[in-house]
């Protein structure tokens, strides 16, 4: 196996989206495989307790190797090889042929989270496209119906989730809300990123930083207002919905659905803004369970869809495709 061809192509491989861009993915170089696992100081117990958005995260990695290998010429195929234990997932190795997909590494390095205006939504066909994705693994696609009802269900997510000191901790350490950030550009929520002006990042961090004290004093509702209205931004809120009772190993299948469905989109010209927290909360999480008529422990991930106005910011990595 040449390992040499695959290290050339990290840089790349990074370009993979995790939740908080924590990039828990590692790689163990083996005579005849490459074993991808996680490293838990990129994990996320506070805010991600199940391993949820860890596992999505990590296909959305393996999804993105053979995405990067095939468009190189390298003919791997992956096979899952979970071990929760010594937190490995599974193996990318040699094949006999290259990986089919019809993306392209330049699809993976364009591809970005956008947090900013998204014009119009997504039409019938671009959303048969990515439910047809899904389906193969026993998923769907799906959009919420009284869309209306999103904006409070946000609201309460924010607020139940700033009001956690844990979760609020662990934000702050992702969070680069100043350039000067000794992981501005490795990994992280950059103020760019995150659509925030100077003034309101500034403001964020003294509050960050008040946090201990100013928490009886209202402050994660002042927060969570401050997070703002996604929803006033525009697009067409998706959920991807998994087959019930989804184990590790499947969910880490699903991470690489939803890399598929996310490259998918943004070949159609759309990009997504995630909305986890309505997921992560449980209350927020039965109320949109319901609105689409779906068991709750099925909702795996939820975004916001749409046109993107103008390019958003690129997200920093720690194996950075401009430097090597
Ligand atoms: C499983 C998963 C969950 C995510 N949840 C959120 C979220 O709730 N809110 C958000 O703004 N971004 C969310 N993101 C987007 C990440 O923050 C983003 O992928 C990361 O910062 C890297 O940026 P990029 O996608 O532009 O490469 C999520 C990404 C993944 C893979």
């Amino acid at each position: 196996m040449d390992h040499d061809a695959f290290r050339r192509l990290e840089r790349w491989c990074w370009r993979a989206p995790s939740a908080h861009n924590t990039q828990p993915w590692r790689l163990r170089y083996e005579p005849d495989a490459i074993r991808i696992g996680w490293d838990p100081a990129h994990t996320l117990p506070a805010g991600d307790p199940t391993g949820r958005d860890l596992r999505l995260s990590l296909g959305a990695f393996v999804e993105t190797c053979l995405i990067v290998a095939a468009d190189a010429g390298l003919r791997l195929d992956y096979l899952a090889d979970h071990d929760e234990h010594h937190r490995w997932v599974g193996l990318l190795r040699p094949a006999p042929d290259r990986y089919p997909t019809p993306f392209r590494t330049t699809d993976v390095w364009e591809r970005r989270t956008d947090r900013g205006h998204l014009a119009a939504g997504v039409d019938g066909d671009t959303l048969a496209a990515v439910d047809a994705v899904a389906r193969p693994a026993g998923g769907s696609v799906r959009t919420v119906p009284q869309a209306g009802r999103l904006g409070a269900l946000l609201r309460a997510a924010d607020r139940r989730l700033y009001a956690d000191p844990a979760v609020v901790g662990e934000l702050r350490r992702w969070l680069r809300l100043d350039p000067t950030h000794p992981g501005y550009h490795a990994d992280g929520l950059t103020d760019r990123c995150l659509a925030l002006s100077r003034p309101a990042a500034t403001g964020l961090r003294a509050a960050l930083a008040g946090y201990p004290v100013l928490r009886p004093l209202g402050l994660p509702r002042l927060l969570a207002a401050a997070a703002g209205d996604p929803l006033a931004q525009g697009g067409t809120v998706l959920v991807l919905v998994a087959p019930d009772h989804l184990d590790e190993p499947g969910q880490v299948e699903f991470g690489r659905v939803l890399m598929r469905t996310w490259l998918t989109l943004h070949t159609a010209g759309l990009a997504a803004h995630p909305l986890s927290q309505l997921i992560d909360v449980p209350t927020t999480r039965t109320a949109l369970g319901a609105l689409l008529d779906v068991a709750p422990q099925r909702l795996l991930h939820v975004a916001r869809v749409g046109r993107p106005t103008r390019p958003a910011p690129r997200s920093a990595r720690r194996v950075a495709a401009g430097r090597a």
